[in-house]
């Protein structure tokens, strides 16, 4: 693990944002849990999206289960085709992707089929990490099995899903029927999903259990690429405004030849830079009239959309835009995550959020424990508490408790001092500068919300 992961991962546990699962035990394999300010910052990546995504007339939100109809995953491809090129090292067992070990042999797999990395493989002789022969390649499918009811049979098993869109590909026409849309129009969900992935690392970039945001926007075919196109643009502007993430560590991937999923007829991928490399965060997906088209054949029900104009029935087209809530939050952590050398010998390390999804927005710091300050603190803190997520904090010297709040990204201390008992102000104090400023107290949630809206991260 680089150096900047190892001090981010620890960070991460010790300040409260992730723990690893089940740790008392020993932790299961790239499990993790979010704590008190993990799930925070989770929360406000996901409000975030929901907001962009769904506060517009022509995108309605959905919640399905976990849970569907088997044939789902038939109709969808899943069964057939969801699956990871897999060798195993013929001493230990261990498994390894092998496209991931082409990478790291230095082979560009960028369109690489499974024939053509399996004869890749062989023709450089490649082992394993621990110097072992490798079984031939195969197939292995991602989905995890699981059955319902009492019977473990094979009449009884179902998928935990390994993607949120099929949940809204069969919900297409409910939608549609109940809130009397018309083409174009999406549908967005946010909700977990499970692959049974063969290699999970860097930390929550890759696990087995995660959560996706997606939305499935429904267009008359033939104005796909119109809406593939918007569509990216308007999701690339979600992350350098609303995440605050700075152009410079943001790149496009285009999918080409193999490297197109199954049911793709283009697709871009929103990348940025990870500590341990480039790394995708976000698919947008031009899918065709495969899914809705797929789910008529196998279900036998008809997917169209009446169109009242025309009196005709239309398959629609379906631009779709797929992101990780976690992964979105590895970025955020990664990109957050700072240390500056403030003056000779002084260090300082610093998260910073974007002020509307940081975990805290403000702390509240009586300068000393006397003289009325904790009292007048304790009021600015029950004015704040409805509107913002605040901390009080009235332990140890001041500038170490600037320090704590710099580590965990809050974006402004105010501390009452004697000052404040005489002219009803505070010093605002902000993460970023560490500037200094007074204000009145009557001012404050103004200030800070203006401050947050125009906030920009340094490197952009
Ligand atoms: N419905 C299309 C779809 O699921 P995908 O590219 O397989 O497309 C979309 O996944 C996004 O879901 C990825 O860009 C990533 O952010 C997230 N994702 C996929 N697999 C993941 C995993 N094992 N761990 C964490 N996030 C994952």
């Amino acid at each position: 693990m680089s150096d900047t992961m190892e001090k981010l991962v620890s960070l991460c546990k010790r300040k409260g944002f992730i723990f690893q699962s089940s740790e008392i035990y020993g932790g299961l394999n790239r499990c993790w849990d979010y704590g008190p300010l993990g799930v925070e910052l989770l929360r406000n990546i996901k409000e975030s999206w929901w907001r962009a995504m769904t506060y517009r007339e022509d995108v309605e939100g959905i919640d399905a289960s976990i849970l569907m109809h088997p044939r789902t995953w038939e109709a969808s491809g899943h069964v057939e085709g969801f699956s990871d090129p897999l060798v195993e090292d013929r001493k230990t067992n261990e498994r390894f992707r092998l496209d991931h070990l082409l990478e790291e042999a230095g082979v560009d797999v960028t369109g690489m089929g499974f024939e053509e990395m399996s004869a890749k493989i062989l023709e450089l002789g490649l082992k394993s990490p621990k110097g072992n022969e490798l079984t031939n390649p195969r197939q292995f499918n991602l989905m995890f099995k699981t059955h319902v009811g009492p019977v473990e049979d094979s009449a009884s098993v179902v998928y935990l899903r390994p993607e949120t869109a099929q949940g809204i590909f069969v919900n297409f026409l409910n939608v549609q029927q109940a809130m009397r849309q018309k083409l174009p129009f999406g549908i967005a969900q946010i909700g977990k999903a499970f692959r049974n992935e063969i290699t999970t690392k860097n930390f929550l970039f890759r696990t087995r259990e995660f959560e996706q945001m997606e939305m499935q926007y429904f267009v008359m075919p033939g104005e796909d690429e119109k809406w593939f196109d918007y569509w990216r643009e308007q999701r690339y502007r979600w992350f350098t405004e609303a995440l605050g993430i700075p152009a410079s560590r943001l790149s496009w991937h285009e999918h080409v030849g193999a490297e197109l999923a199954h049911y793709a007829k283009a697709a871009f991928d929103i990348q940025f830079e990870f500590p341990f490399g480039t790394g995708e965060v976000e698919g947008i997906h031009n899918r065709g009239q495969f899914d809705l088209g797929r789910h008529e054949e196998y279900s036998g029900k008809q997917m169209k959309f009446f169109n009242e104009q025309t009196k005709e029935k239309v398959l629609p087209s379906v631009v779709e835009t797929s992101i990780g809530a976690s992964r979105s939050t590895m970025m955020v952590l990664a990109n957050a995550f700072a240390e500056e050398e403030i003056k000779e010998g002084d260090l300082r390390t610093v998260m910073r959020f974007h002020p509307r999804i940081a975990p805290l927005k403000v702390a509240i710091l009586p300068l000393v424990k006397r003289d009325g300050m904790p009292e007048v603190a304790r009021r600015i803190e029950a004015d704040l508490r409805p509107h913002l997520r605040v901390f009080y904090d009235e332990g140890g010297a001041i500038g170490r408790r600037y320090r704590r709040m710099d580590e965990v990204g809050t974006p402004f201390c105010l501390t009452v001092d004697s000052e404040t008992l005489t002219d009803d102000t505070v010093t605002i104090r902000e993460r970023d500068s560490m500037a200094q400023e007074r204000v009145k107290i009557a001012d404050l949630l103004g200030v800070i919300n203006g401050r947050m809206d125009i906030w920009k991260h340094p490197e952009s």
